[in-house]
């Protein structure tokens, strides 16, 4: 018997015991090639020497300074280099240790701010797992099912597949304003651009300019959820960038510090500054390591034609997947920006979800071909490719090949 709870969803049975780059090696001297990043999160990859080098020397100097009892010089820092990289005039920033913490803290914000009591959401999004962030998780039952009773007050909104649903998921979005929560008790809408959990699916551009004018109107706080899609991983720092939108809040974990512990809360200042002060706190959020690691990620993230290079590989990405969709009529959909890409595995004629071939097909990929992938989405049929941003050509084109072996292996109908 594993004295580990077993509560852990397993992608993989592995043992792990280092990682470099895109590759992890197990206990067994097996090398796996990477494109889990531990949830998208490795973004320079596995212990890039300059984030290595960032939290030794820190870890030598200060390993906790709580910031209610005084601060540390990489707070600011961090904060003022994180002002330069957000969107419009985000400038002021809390920090937490997790997606879901740092997502809680923009909700909380967001009441004390405009005094009204409810959220919006987006169907299928995922916010994380404290019962908060629970709540405003829908993208598959089994984050939700057994806990309730959840907190009140968060509505949930239509979300469109395509361009062709938008004005629809508009009108369902008015709907909502209009008949179970009132504009005048809507503190904020919560998407994120690119839903991640619920399938790598990118909101299309027209939607998040919908959203965001109804926000404008109505004096909602329009709070991107950038936890997954944040630092690079679309190919611009952030994806709403790509919409020319500027949030009025943000949310940062994940890719931040390459793997370590931090998340953000960013908005203006003079909305910052309504947030009373000890209204929210915590005892890690902020610590010097984590900002030290941050700030190293950010170094290399913003080196010159860094994101270009993520742009190119995702283009190499989706093009070789589009190669392999043309001889397998059960792999389409193929979309994302950057290295926030998804292809779905459905049944050919029905168009029918199929989360048992996508099952083989990461089975055969991490048993043959040595390539450790995920999925997504509420049916569990949406491969996701999400490799460290610092992957090369060689490493798409290794994924490719292994992807499409196990293609071949798995196909029922050829
Ligand atoms: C978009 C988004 N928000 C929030 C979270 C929650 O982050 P964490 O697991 O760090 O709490 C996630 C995690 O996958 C996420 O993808």
């Amino acid at each position: 018997m594993s004295p580990l709870a077993d509560v852990w969803f397993r992608v993989t049975d592995l043992e792990v015991v280092e990682g470099r780059g895109c590759r992890v090696r197990a206990a067994d001297g097996t090398t796996y090639l990477d494109f889990t990043s531990g949830i998208a999160v490795t973004s320079t990859g596995h212990c890039h020497p300059r984030v290595v080098q960032a939290i030794q020397e820190q870890a030598a100097r200060f390993i906790h300074a709580q910031v209610n009892c005084y601060r540390h010089p990489l707070l600011e820092s961090l904060a003022a280099r994180l002002a330069e990289l957000t969107p419009g005039s985000i400038d002021t920033f809390f920090f937490a240790n997790s997606g879901a913490e740092a997502t809680e803290a923009a909700v909380k914000l967001a009441k004390q701010v405009t005094g009204r009591p409810h959220v919006v959401v987006f169907q299928g999004s995922f916010h994380g797992r404290t019962h908060l962030t629970m709540a405003m998780t829908t993208s598959k039952t089994v984050y939700r099912a057994g806990h309730a009773p959840l907190p009140s007050g968060i509505f949930v909104a239509p979300f469109p597949a395509d361009d062709t649903e938008v004005d629809a998921a508009l009108e369902g979005l008015d709907l909502l304003l209009a008949g179970q929560s009132a504009p005048a008790e809507t503190a904020a809408m919560v998407i994120e651009p690119v839903l991640g959990e619920g399938g790598y699916l990118p909101a299309p551009e027209r939607f998040l300019a919908g959203v965001a004018e109804r926000c404008e109107r109505h004096g909602i706080l329009f709070v991107a959820d950038e936890v997954q899609t944040g630092f690079g991983r679309t190919g611009r720092m952030f994806a709403v960038e790509a919409a020319g939108l500027e949030p009025d809040v943000i949310v940062l974990a994940k890719g931040m510090a390459s793997g370590f512990p931090i998340s953000a809360v960013g908005a203006p200042a003079g909305l910052m500054a309504r947030w009373p002060r000890g209204s929210h706190g915590g005892t890690y959020g902020g610590n010097p390591i984590g900002c030290a690691a941050a700030l190293a990620t950010i170094e290399v993230l913003t080196a010159p034609g860094f994101l270009d290079a993520v742009v190119a590989r995702g283009d190499r990405l989706r093009a070789g997947l589009a190669a392999l969709a043309q001889a397998d009529p059960g792999l389409c959909r193929i979309r994302g920006p950057g290295l926030m890409v998804g292809c779905e595995l459905a049944h050919p004629g029905t168009g029918r979800p199929d989360p048992e071939r996508a099952a083989a097909v990461l089975e055969h990929c991490r048993r043959e071909g040595r390539l450790l992938l995920m999925t997504a989405g509420t049916w569990g049929h949406v491969v996701r490719w999400m490799p460290p941003l610092v992957v090369s050509d060689a490493e798409i084109d290794e994924a490719l090949a292994a992807f499409g072996a196990a293609l071949t292996a798995t196909r029922t109908d050829a």
